[in-house]
């Protein structure tokens, strides 16, 4: 949620500043903001708009004030603290203005600090939280004149997270950064240096990065930087080379991003497949893994937290492992665990699943399994964040930059992480003959090919979503493996149509949501042949004598279902362990084309951030 940006050197400040809130326009989208120094006029200028990022640009485009800015400070917004407006937009500033800052993350004690500061004359014009630290960190400065020192002692006395960026305008030459559980780089270039949220917002300069740990404060230059502690203690850091390829982001002529990731799925499953399923004959590779052979004989017990699509790839992983292993596995919401009993211990492997690795919620999950001695193990779309530097262990799943905020090849590569990873134990283990883990490779090994088949059939699946677009509820219903599919596909309908979708286990129908069955309410019916889909038939036939509009979605060849349903979309024949990866891709088509024909904005829907930063 939200993103930043810093930037010193002898770029079009405003530029790099703009294409590094491009970039990062997938953590929010309320209003944006930058803010520069001119050294021509000697003057800090703030420039904000409400709403999409291209309205910023509109007036930085129209702007003649702006001469030689050669450092600035910039921000996207989701909004936590106050509507989304210019007035509550980043950069916030104290009252003489001399100081600017842009921040991620929530200040859990800022009413009680405003009060204070309030009665030290502080006049406050806008209602975020972070306003707060910009009049903190500016009494701090009367004390010593020192920016980095006076960020350094307002920081220990925020609670909460935060990721800052803050210039002052008696110090031209620097830019001081600070993190607290929120994600923070310096991008190191050559007389030049960048500060951001995320490596998409640098990767055009700058391939060389510093990430900030919790409770480090940088002072960042043109020609260099430095990082202390609270106390002031200067720490070494690393300079890591980033595994990323400079990219331009581009829908490569799809209408949008998230069309464009539904389609790229059969690469996406291919790349997860590739070197860590050779062929059904070998053993399946996970060098990232690193519990030993010991341990995993002997686990008993693994708890998955997650949240959002990533919590329904966990419970898919929860069906998939104990099929295969005959461990016990639990799946709970991140932001569920974090306020229970732990039951956790050295014992219990604890897998966090994120595509982004930086949700506040998983995070602080993870930490806190991590404190009862669990083995922590991260399946993540980014090997670089938060969640995978904290790991034990990791399993990247490789699906590429998402950018569309519903995510759709990342559940894809979760899901299939979850079988590689559930085989890789159950080698180990011996759960499985050889016979059934060699059939399951080779299945495994059709599904880009089966994915294909799926993308050919679009039209099909466009057109039955134009059928049933002025809907204003959609129940999903499937049992077994597929539930997940089920609740995966109502999230993805009810998060880009604003459509009121619900998933429910088919059997649950008749136990109180079938009273809100008439002829307005369709329900789709993911039933894929295997042991439960005689019972899912019957539950849809129970739907169909309250009037409700049927769509099956399924391989079975049967005709009885041409009586039942009003609508079939056929998918191509799978085992039903491995049908999840295939059901997903018509869901996520069927939502994308009701989205589509209502005109919504598909790839920035409404109150969303792709990366909830914030618990
Ligand atoms: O980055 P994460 O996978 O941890 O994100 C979790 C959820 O915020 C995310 O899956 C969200 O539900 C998506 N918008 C779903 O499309």
């Amino acid at each position: 949620m939200c993103g930043i940006v810093g930037y010193i050197g002898s770029r079009n400040t405003v530029d790099v500043l703009l294409n590094g809130l491009t970039s990062l326009e997938y953590r929010g989208y309320d209003s944006s903001g930058v803010s520069v120094y001119d050294r021509d006029d000697g003057e800090i200028k703030i420039f904000k708009a409400e709403g999409k990022l291209n309205n910023l640009k509109e007036i930085l485009k129209n702007d003649t004030t702006l001469k030689t800015p050669g450092i600035g400070i910039g921000h996207i917004r989701w909004a936590t603290h106050g509507v989304p407006s210019v007035e509550n937009a980043h950069p916030h500033t104290c009252n003489c203005g001399n100081l600017v800052i842009v921040h991620n993350g929530i200040i859990e004690n800022y009413l009680e600090l405003k009060s204070k500061l309030e009665n030290l004359g502080c006049k406050f014009k806008s209602q975020t939280d972070t306003e707060t630290i910009a009049h903190l960190i500016a009494q701090k400065y009367k004390e010593e004149q020192n920016l980095t020192n006076a960020v350094r002692n307002a920081v220990k006395e925020l609670k909460g997270a935060y990721a800052l960026c803050v210039m002052h305008r008696n110090e031209p030459n620097l830019i001081v950064a600070a993190r607290k559980n929120a994600p923070l780089l310096i991008g190191v270039g050559n007389n030049e240096n960048f500060i951001a949220s995320d490596v998409p917002a640098i990767i055009s300069y700058t391939k060389h990065a510093c990430y900030l740990n919790d409770d480090e404060i940088a002072t960042v230059w043109a020609n260099k930087f430095e990082v202390c502690d609270l106390e002031g203690k200067i720490i070494n850091k690393r300079v890591e080379i980033l595994p990323w390829e400079s990219q331009t982001i581009n829908k490569m002529g799809y209408k949008h991003f998230m069309l464009k990731e539904i389609h790229e799925q059969p690469d996406v499953v291919r790349n997860v497949l590739s070197n860590k399923l050779i062929d059904a004959n070998t053993k399946i590779k996970l060098d990232e893994v690193k519990l030993n052979s010991d341990t995993i004989k002997n686990l008993s017990r693994i708890e998955i937290i997650a949240c959002g699509t990533s919590l329904h790839a966990a419970m898919v992983g929860k069906y998939i492992i104990e099929s295969m292993t005959k461990i016990a596995v639990d799946v709970e919401a991140s932001s569920e665990y974090i306020y229970r009993e732990k039951t956790t211990n050295e014992n219990t492997l604890v897998i966090g699943v994120s595509q982004s690795g930086e949700t506040a919620d998983t995070i602080t999950a993870i930490r806190q399994a991590k404190q009862t001695g669990a083995h922590i193990l991260i399946i993540t779309n980014r090997p670089d964040s938060t969640m995978a530097r904290e790991a034990h262990s990791l399993v990247p799943v490789n699906a590429g930059i998402e950018v569309s905020v519903a995510a759709t090849k990342s559940y894809m590569a979760q899901v299939l992480s979850f079988y590689l990873f559930a085989i890789y134990l159950s080698e180990i283990k011996n759960t499985m003959n050889s016979e059934q883990l060699i059939n399951l490779k080779f299945e495994l090994l059709k599904l880009p090919n089966l994915v294909e088949t799926i993308l050919q059939h679009e039209d099909e699946i466009k057109k039955c979503a134009s059928k049933y677009a002025s809907t204003k509820d959609f129940i999903y219903i499937s049992r077994g493996i597929n539930l997940a599919s089920a609740y995966e596909g109502a999230l993805k309908l009810k998060e880009i149509s604003y459509i009121n979708a619900t998933g429910y286990p088919a059997g649950e129908l008749k136990h109180g949501p079938i009273a809100m069955l008439d002829e307005t309410m369709p329900v789709m019916v993911i039933m894929m042949p295997g042991v439960v889909y005689e019972k899912i038939l019957s539950n849809a036939q129970e739907a169909k004598a309250r009037h409700a509009k049927l769509i099956a979605l399924t391989s079975s060849n049967d005709p009885k279902l041409y009586d039942t349903f009003d609508d079939i979309i056929k998918i191509p024949q799978i085992c039903e362990m491995l049908s999840p990866a295939l059901t997903c891709v018509p869901l996520q088509l069927f939502a994308y084309y009701i989205a589509e024909f209502l005109g919504k904005d598909v790839d920035q829907p409404r109150n969303l951030a792709k990366s909830v930063t914030v618990e």
